[in-house]
């Protein structure tokens, strides 16, 4: 059985839907700080708890056969992080060692972690591959490289094998629109601009438009949530088959900036969208933009959604049919 560390979230809800359909047997620990129940399929068992409670942990670990863990819980609020730190470091950091320190007295040692590409900071160069410099200006994106460094550590000295996904910028929902994005706040692009586009929002605001790329906004690497499960399941598979541990880049490896997200959003909304151009904000990086060539060669990773369009779509028909 795979335990799966917030499993209701963005993220984690559809690697369950994925994980699930294709039969793996999971366990989600959550403790609804942002996950929403809703998002998981009926028959797939939900503790509601916190993975820094040591004595939870154990008691899962003795209750269950779990022989994995797929790790997305974290809080994920880069603004946040800057001025509550102490939140950031204790979630992401110190309750995540909680949690490796439950897999190693209980003798289960293999780990999905979700990285980010927060750790690397500032690009010294695109696209950005593992090899790229991690210097994160962050405490989000230290909190996270903090974690990266103690598995390093731990499969060093108590053999836990892990694979490390730095993913760039999630998108999209379920093709099916059963789940997708539900964040309060909310602080993607993507869904920000479907829910001015909406009209629950009065316009969207263009952080910078004179930076040095074609339209002058920021260029980000969106990725489909589900090309996302499926590099957890692939992760997964590669480490049962006794493969050591590794780090992965996800994205698609093609930058869109802020207006083309806009103008495909437009399209998909069938109407214009209003929007503010405004200041840059500080720590805003042009453009990232991934290099994934290491997670196709090595994982066997195939990204099945790699349109813009495509991603946009499956995320409006979410957002204009939300069920929580
Ligand atoms: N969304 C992105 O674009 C992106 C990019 C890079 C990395 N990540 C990482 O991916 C992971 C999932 O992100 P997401 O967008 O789905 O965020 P999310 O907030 O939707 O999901 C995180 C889940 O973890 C749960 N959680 C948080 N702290 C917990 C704790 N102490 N105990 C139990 N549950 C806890 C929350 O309730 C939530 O359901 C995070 O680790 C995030 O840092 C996300």
């Amino acid at each position: 059985m795979i335990l799966v560390t917030g499993g209701a979230g963005y993220i984690g809800s559809h690697y369950v839907l994925y994980a699930h359909q294709r039969g793996e047997q999971l366990l989600v620990l959550d403790n609804l700080a942002y996950g929403h129940k809703e998002s998981l399929p009926s028959d797939v068992p939900l503790i509601v708890g916190d993975m820094g409670d040591k004595s939870l942990l154990d008691s899962i670990f003795t209750t269950y056969k779990i022989n994995a863990v797929v790790h997305f819980a974290a809080y994920a609020y880069v603004g946040e992080s800057v001025t509550a730190p102490a939140k950031y470091y204790a979630n992401n950091t110190v309750a995540t060692l909680a949690v490796l320190n439950a897999m190693r007295d209980h003798d289960v040692r293999q780990f999905v972690f979700s990285s980010t590409c927060a750790t690397y900071g500032n690009p010294s160069y695109v696209p950005m591959d593992e090899k790229h410099p991690q210097n994160p200006i962050n405490p989000y994106g230290e909190s996270k490289y903090f974690v990266e460094r103690i598995l390093k550590s731990y499969d060093h000295a108590y053999g836990m094998r892990y694979t490390a996904l730095r993913y760039f910028n999630a998108a999209g929902a379920d093709p099916e629109g059963s789940i997708g994005e539900s964040h309060d706040p909310e602080t993607h692009l993507i869904p920000l601009v479907q829910q001015t586009a909406m009209g629950k929002r009065d316009s969207i605001s263009i952080f910078g438009t004179d930076y040095d790329t074609p339209d002058g906004t920021c260029i980000r690497d969106y990725i489909h949530i589900l090309d996302l499960a499926q590099a957890h399941a692939l992760a997964l598979e590669k480490m049962r088959a006794g493969e050591l541990s590794a780090i992965y880049n996800l994205g698609c490896e093609k930058g869109y900036s802020v207006r083309e997200v806009i103008s495909a959003c437009e399209k998909a909304a069938n109407r214009s969208i209003p929007y503010q151009e405004m200041q840059r904000r500080a720590g805003d990086p042009p453009r990232l933009v991934a290099s994934a060539a290491k997670a196709k060669n090595e994982l066997g990773w195939k990204p099945v959604y790699e349109d813009l369009e495509e991603i946009i779509q499956h995320a409006w028909n979410w957002e204009t049919n939300r069920k929580y």
